[in-house]
């Protein structure tokens, strides 16, 4: 037990220092055979790509992200009290017996970054969250304009949908409706979003690109978009009925063990650099992958520093004897894994 205790800790903390690669590995989580993790394929590396032009990152602002999060929830609560919208057969959209309120989630803001950052005009193909969830996701391209305003084009889709759809979600070619479907998908209580200012590919002037990511992912094909039925009848377990919204039932805050890259992160007051850990000697860059909370976990890091050259020296030795044997095989929380 205590010769476990000590593999894992070295371990985990030799191939941080010494390898140099992320913390966290999205590689473990890819969609198909073929197609990786978006954060594996870019390899870890969410730098600004060189294909962008006159880019400028545009992180939401503490106050913007609530602005995302309080018209999310309005119009959520809006449809879910059967007053949201008009159908494309005339009708109002009935009320939603389970629809859940959206909290902010940092993992999801720092995906849509990282997507950001490519400059691409399509959807990232393999996105999921580090504890395995698929991801849904609405992008803007637009002009100057406020964040409600591009957040009210997603949910002015509605107007184009068939009311019978709620029971059961099919893609529609013809009516693109997926943003609005999204939006308002019940079991969704998780949002995260990104925004930077560049030209697009085989454009000439800028525009605003808003990328919001969403879990649970919606948009699943055959399922329904929401169960009808009086406002908050059918609550989640673990779930009740909220006192502002009063259609949407209750979410817990995001406690996402962030996979952070500190160099996109809004508030570094959450990232732990490398090797602060280590008596502050920074040896790698800071785009290191860190996820704070079990970083904080480990009671050897906790404890702090490696203390003279003997520690330093034995610390070495195990590591060498720990990396080519026991490593392989070590998991930690059944979620960190490393080969
Ligand atoms: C509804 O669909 C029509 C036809 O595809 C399209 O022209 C219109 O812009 C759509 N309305 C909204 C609000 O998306
Ligand atoms: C919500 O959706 C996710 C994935 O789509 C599923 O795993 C989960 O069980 C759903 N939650 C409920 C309460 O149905
Ligand atoms: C830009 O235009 C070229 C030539 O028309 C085309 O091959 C390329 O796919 C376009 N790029 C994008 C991102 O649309
Ligand atoms: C940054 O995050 C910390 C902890 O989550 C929080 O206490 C602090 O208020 C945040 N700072 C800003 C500027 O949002």
């Amino acid at each position: 037990m205590f010769w476990t205790f000590i593999a894992v800790t070295v371990c985990y903390y030799t191939l941080n220092l010494s390898l140099g690669g992320p913390i966290v590995n999205y590689c473990q989580f890819p969609c198909s055979k073929k197609v990786q993790h978006t954060i594996c394929e870019l390899k870890h590396n969410c730098e600004v790509s060189s294909r962008c032009k006159r880019f400028t990152n545009l992180p939401l602002t503490e106050q913007e992200k609530q602005e995302v999060i309080d018209t999310h929830n309005t119009l959520r609560n809006r449809i879910a009290l059967g007053i949201g919208c008009r159908s494309i057969d005339g009708k109002l959209y009935p009320k939603a017996a389970a629809m859940r309120e959206l909290v902010w989630d940092d993992e999801l803001e720092f995906q849509a970054q990282c997507w950001a950052n490519q400059c691409l005009l399509q959807h990232d193909r393999c996105r999921r969250k580090y504890d395995g969830q698929y991801i849904g996701q609405n992008l803007a391209w637009t002009a100057e304009e406020s964040l409600t305003t591009t957040l009210h084009r997603f949910f002015d889709e509605c107007v184009n949908l068939s009311v019978a759809r709620i029971n059961r979600y099919i893609y529609n070619k013809k009516f693109k409706t997926g943003h609005f479907t999204q939006f308002i998908w019940w079991n969704t209580s998780q949002i995260g979003c990104a925004r930077a200012h560049y030209v697009r590919p085989n454009h000439t002037y800028t525009r605003v690109f808003l990328g919001c990511n969403y879990a649970h992912q919606g948009n699943i094909v055959g399922l329904e978009i929401y169960p009808r039925g009086e406002p908050c009848s059918q609550c989640p377990v673990g779930t009740k009925c909220h006192k502002k919204y009063r259609g949407l039932c209750t979410t817990k805050p995001s406690t996402s063990d962030v996979p952070y890259i500190c160099r996109f992160a809004a508030n570094k007051s959450r990232c732990v650099p490398y090797l602060s850990l280590r008596g502050g000697v920074s040896l790698l860059d800071e785009t290191a992958v860190v996820g704070e909370r079990h970083l904080h976990e480990l009671p050897f890091l906790k404890a702090g520093k490696v203390k003279n050259a003997w520690e330093e020296t034995l610390y070495f030795l195990w590591s060498i004897y720990f990396i080519f044997t026991v490593c392989k095989e070590v998991k930690i929380n059944n979620r960190y894994q490393y080969y």
